[in-house]
């Protein structure tokens, strides 16, 4: 394992570009995959997850050259695996993959870490077997990685989400491609729409009405696409540059589609001075006083990912924030409760669970200490960002999880900041 120490007292300044999104890095290399003519996919995420979804696309049978970690061309056309799939640490790659490969006749196996070895798979099981899939997990429950996936044949369902998220949409949204019939599923929340808009673009029939998505299944086309960068990860930096001082900082180039953007409508409520260019996708946020603000459990899918980011500002906001709905967070890359909880902790801040309910009190100042990431990307970036932000230095353990989405995480910090590493 290993560990950085990140002094306080930084300011966040200049320009930057991050990773391209994650969510539709992973979109467009499953979709590429069933296209049979080359589809061009430039600014894909340099992260081990999407690396891991590349190389399992490959080993389905689909041809992907690649010209750099960010630039492929990929030819589709799926045959089916020889060997087990290693997603490595991505429920987004896992999840979704079982979906894709549920209505082709051939066997996979999907597996991944220890983190994805405990994550629920339940989830997709139950809408992909009602499909007519055949979905095995591991375990007592049979419900968790490795999952083996025998192809059948599929018929389409109507579906209603017991849990707001769009991994498990989609994984229904791309096992529908294959079915016989139209498959429709319902959300009890909007969840992000990469899925259902990337298979419109792709020429296949969908409907949107409401929280409800319609798909025909249908051929995909090739795509030609330039990922916009990934707003989760835009998130640590406006932050950073929200909470530290002295700070003026322009994440440029970011994904503003719905669903995604939650955070910034949150630190708006908590009086941030943020703003966002529609045209370029630039956001720009500069030091500010916070005041706390609630965040809805409806609101809660669209800033899902950010709520460990978002726990730091709420740590220097004026009075006490409230999160609904957290159940999710609980399930995620680790306990993101217990690990926000803690790394609140580290920082001064005070922090109480009710059920559902995380509350944070928030300080003048975060105090700086040792943080574990707990093999989490987005728990070790938080807390580097607390850190940089705080009043003396903090020390992640745990950060070479940043490579999951965020390799080059340690150089912007420098970059932004003018803190060596
Ligand atoms: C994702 C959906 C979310 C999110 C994850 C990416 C996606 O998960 O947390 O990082 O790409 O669909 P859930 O759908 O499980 O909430």
């Amino acid at each position: 394992m290993s560990a950085i120490t990140v002094e306080g007292s930084q300011q966040f300044t200049g320009r930057l570009r991050v990773p391209g999104d994650k969510s539709i890095s992973h979109r467009a290399l499953m979709m590429a995959a069933l296209a049979h003519r080359p589809s061009a996919i430039r600014g894909l995420s340099d992260g081990e997850d999407v690396a891991h979804t590349r190389r399992a696309v490959e080993a389905l049978g689909a041809q992907v050259k690649v010209h750099s970690a960010e630039d492929v061309t990929v030819t589709g056309g799926l045959l089916g695996a020889t060997g087990p799939i290693y997603l490595g640490n991505s429920g987004t790659g896992i999840r979704l993959l079982a979906g894709l490969t549920a209505g082709f006749d051939f066997t996979t196996t999907l597996d991944g870490d220890t983190s994805i070895r405990r994550r629920p798979m339940d989830r997709i099981i139950e809408p992909l077997s009602a499909m007519g899939a055949s979905v095995r997990g591991s375990g007592d429950s049979g419900s968790l990685a490795p999952l083996i996936v025998e192809g059948r044949p599929l018929k389409g369902i109507e579906y209603t989400l017991p849990v707001a998220s769009a991994q498990v949409k989609s994984a229904v949204l791309l096992a529908a491609l294959q079915a016989e019939g139209p498959t429709t599923v319902h959300e009890p929340a909007i969840t992000r729409t990469h899925t259902e808009e990337m298979l419109a673009d792709a020429g296949v029939r969908v409907e949107q009405q409401g929280r409800s998505t319609t798909v025909w299944p249908g051929e995909v086309e090739a795509l030609d696409i330039d990922v916009a960068g990934d707003p989760s990860q835009a998130a640590f930096w406006l932050v950073g540059a929200c909470v530290a001082p002295e700070s003026d900082l322009t994440v440029e180039n970011v994904y503003l589609g719905p669903a995604r953007g939650g955070f910034v409508d949150v630190l708006g409520r908590m009086g941030a001075d943020i703003s966002v260019d529609s045209e370029s996708g630039d956001i720009r946020a500069r030091t500010s006083k916070l005041r706390a603000t609630r965040v809805t459990s409806q609101e809660l899918p669209g800033c899902i990912d950010e709520v460990p980011i978002l726990a730091v500002a709420a740590a220097v906001a004026e009075g006490v924030t409230v999160f609904e709905g957290i159940a999710e967070l609980r399930v995620k890359e680790s306990d993101r409760v217990a690990a926000i909880v803690e790394m609140l902790d580290v920082l001064g801040a005070e922090s109480e669970i009710d059920g559902e309910v995380l509350a944070v009190g928030g300080v003048e100042r975060l105090n700086g200490g040792t943080v574990d990431s707990h093999g989490d990307h987005r728990m070790a970036m938080a807390a580097a960002i607390a850190g940089a932000a705080g009043s003396s230095s903090m020390t992640v353990e745990g950060f070479e999880a940043v490579a999951t989405s965020y390799p080059g995480f340690a150089r912007d910090l420098s970059d932004s900041t003018g803190w060596t590493p």
